[in-house]
Order: C-alpha cells, then sequence, then structure tokens
C-alpha cells in the first residue's frame, strides 16, 4: 500500500474528504467517489475549503492546495475500483448500506485488493461477511479532522489476514499516523469512550446546570481538552453521532449509550451541526464558528 499509487476513496463526505486529501498530500492519486457526480465535485470543494482553513492555520500554501486537489479525482462510477489495490469506504454508518457497497466492491476489485471500512460503531467482521474475501477487510478508524489527528485505530475482523494488517499498518505509517491495533468489539477504543461523554455534556445542556458555551469552556480549561464536547459533535455531525449511540445501544443494551432526548431533537429539527450551520453552536458556510450568535440554551432551540 505504501509509495506512490492510485486509491479509491467511496463516499465523498466528511471523512472521505479528510482521507482523500490526506492520502493526496502523501503524492498518491486519488480517485474519490460518491452516487453521483455532483456530490463527488461536493467533496472535491470540502476539500479545498479545509485546505484553505489549513493555509491559514498550518502553513499550507496555495502551490500545495493546486498540487493535492490536482491528485484527487472526482467521480460516480464504482468501476474506477476495478484495478485498485487498496479501497476505502466512508459511506454512512449504516449496516444496509455498506452491505451493498461491500458486495459490490467485492464483484468489481480484483480478489486481492483489500477493503477498508472507516466504520465507527460497526462490526469489521460482519462487514467483512458481506464478501467473498473476509481476510482482506479491515477497519482503519480515521477520525475527524484526518489531516490533523495523527490516530488511526486499526481493526482486525475476527478473518482478518496477518498479510493485511501489515499492509494497513504501513498505510497508516506513509499517512505519518500513529496507529494502535484493536480487537474488533463494538465502539472500539475511541468512539467507545468519547460518546458517552458528549452524551453526558448535553444532558448537562438539557438539565440547565450551565449554557453550550460555559460547558466547552469548562471541559476545555478544567481538562486540557482542544475543544469543548458540544463543539466535537458538532463537528462529528449529530446525526453521526447519534447513528453511533443507536448503534451501541442496540448492541451492548447498556443505557449509557442512549442518545441524549435533546440530540434526537436537534437531529428531528435538522440541526446537524456544523455541515447544516446548525447544531449546538452556529457556522458560517465555511464552516466557522459564530460565536456572537445564540446556541441552543437549556435544551430550548433558540
Ligand atoms: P457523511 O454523511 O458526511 O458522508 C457519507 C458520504 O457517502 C455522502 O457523501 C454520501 O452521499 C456518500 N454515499 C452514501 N452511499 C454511497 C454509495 N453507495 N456509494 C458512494 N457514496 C455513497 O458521513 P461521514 O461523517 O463522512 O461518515 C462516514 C463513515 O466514517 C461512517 O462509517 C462514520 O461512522 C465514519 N466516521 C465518521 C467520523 C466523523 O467524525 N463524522 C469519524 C470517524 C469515522
Amino acid at each position: 500500500m505504501p509509495g506512490r499509487e492510485v486509491v479509491i476513496v467511496v463516499g465523498a463526505g466528511l471523512m472521505g474528504q479528510g482521507l482523500a486529501e490526506a492520502i493526496a498530500s502523501k503524492g498518491n492519486e486519488v480517485i474519490l467517489v460518491d452516487k453521483t457526480t455532483k456530490l463527488a465535485h461536493r467533496g472535491i470543494k470540502g476539500i479545498a475549503e479545509s485546505i484553505d482553513r489549513e493555509i491559514g492555520r498550518w502553513g499550507l500554501t496555495e502551490s500545495d492546495k493546486k498540487a493535492i486537489l490536482a491528485r484527487i479525482h472526482p467521480s460516480a462510477d464504482l468501476s474506477e475500483a476495478e484495478d485498485a489495490e487498496v479501497v476505502f469506504e466512508a459511506i454512512p454508518e449504516d449496516l444496509t448500506l455498506k452491505r451493498e457497497l461491500l458486495q459490490e466492491l467485492d464483484d468489481i476489485c480484483p480478489e486481492d485488493t483489500i477493503l477498508v471500512t472507516n466504520t465507527s460503531t460497526l462490526s469489521v467482521s460482519e462487514v467483512a461477511s458481506f464478501t467473498k474475501r473476509p481476510r482482506k477487510v479491515i477497519g482503519m478508524h480515521f477520525l475527524n479532522p484526518v489531516s490533523r489527528i495523527p490516530l488511526v485505530e486499526i481493526i482486525k475482523g475476527l478473518r482478518t489476514d496477518e498479510e493485511t494488517f501489515q499492509r494497513a499498518v504501513e498505510f497508516a505509517e506513509s499517512l505519518d499516523k500513529k496507529w494502535i491495533t484493536v480487537n474488533e468489539y463494538p465502539g472500539y477504543v475511541t468512539t467507545r469512550i468519547i460518546v458517552p461523554f458528549l452524551n453526558e455534556a448535553m444532558h448537562v445542556l438539557m438539565e440547565g446546570v450551565a449554557s453550550a458555551e460555559d460547558i466547552d469552556e469548562a471541559m476545555k480549561l478544567g481538562f486540557g481538552f482542544n475543544v469543548g464536547p458540544l463543539a466535537l459533535a458538532d463537528q462529528m455531525g449529530l446525526d453521526v453521532v447519534m447513528t453511533w449511540m443507536d448503534n451501541l445501544l442496540r448492541e451492548l443494551s447498556e443505557h449509557k449509550y442512549n442518545p441524549c432526548p435533546l440530540l434526537r431533537k436537534l437531529v428531528r429539527a435538522g440541526h446537524l451541526g456544523v455541515k447544516t450551520g446548525r447544531g449546538f453552536f452556529r457556522y458560517d458556510e465555511e464552516g466557522n464558528r459564530i460565536e456572537s450568535a445564540a446556541p441552543v440554551v437549556g435544551g430550548a432551540i433558540k
């Protein structure tokens, strides 16, 4: 997997964009596939905006941006994967959707192509079972924003073989990521620990204990987090966070994974966080927080 090669990323949403950017920034060509060409192009636009933010904060240049974008090719044609050595899937956290995609990829790709899932809560063994190559299916759980978070969890399904694991390790290292090995279990390490934390912050807000700003400020200053739990949930996507919790609740029947009613309310209202301009806080078109705008206060959407 390492070196200069063509990598397919399926799903041009938040994570697909981040993956494509991180992979292309190491000199690889990326084909970014979504359901329609329009969605794939929307993904490219998102990547351009993300690099613009990094130019401001992290010292990337306009010519870096041009070079990275020139290596990412939008597409709506999954058959682009017919010669792929590795395919990353970053489509929504829905087992039925993942099953359909994995079966399609299994038919299209050569039998030794490695299929990588970025799932946060679903079983890698189950995702692998949708294919005729379960030994070649592995989880690589990158976190958002991929270009800045140095961690990837590498998740072995029950039937993932050692060669596939080693190639995933090489790939993680070629992207300068630190990796940890995870033996499959719902929520792995990061999602399992972060989700009850986010949920508790939402309960604290819903119960009127403190304002959204103060909850985030308390956790940042008190415990050294770079971002508070409510802003973090907004960045992840409130619909995505709720789906993770529902999956963990279904799988483990543990009350601690029951999504806070306030989270359900926001998702039902279409307030999904940064991507819709409104979640616990408000955001402009470029995804920057509008500090002066009133957030959700005490559970009431103002
Ligand atoms: P998203 O909703 O932002 O993007 C999903 C994209 O997949 C959309 O553009 C959608 O049009 C596309 N898509 C759906 N079905 C497709 C298909 N059959 N073929 C091609 N494209 C298709 O979702 P997000 O947040 O990027 O999550 C993707 C995966 O990454 C999920 O499994 C999620 O659990 C995981 N993840 C998400 C993180 C986050 O912070 N949002 C962090 C780590 C993992």
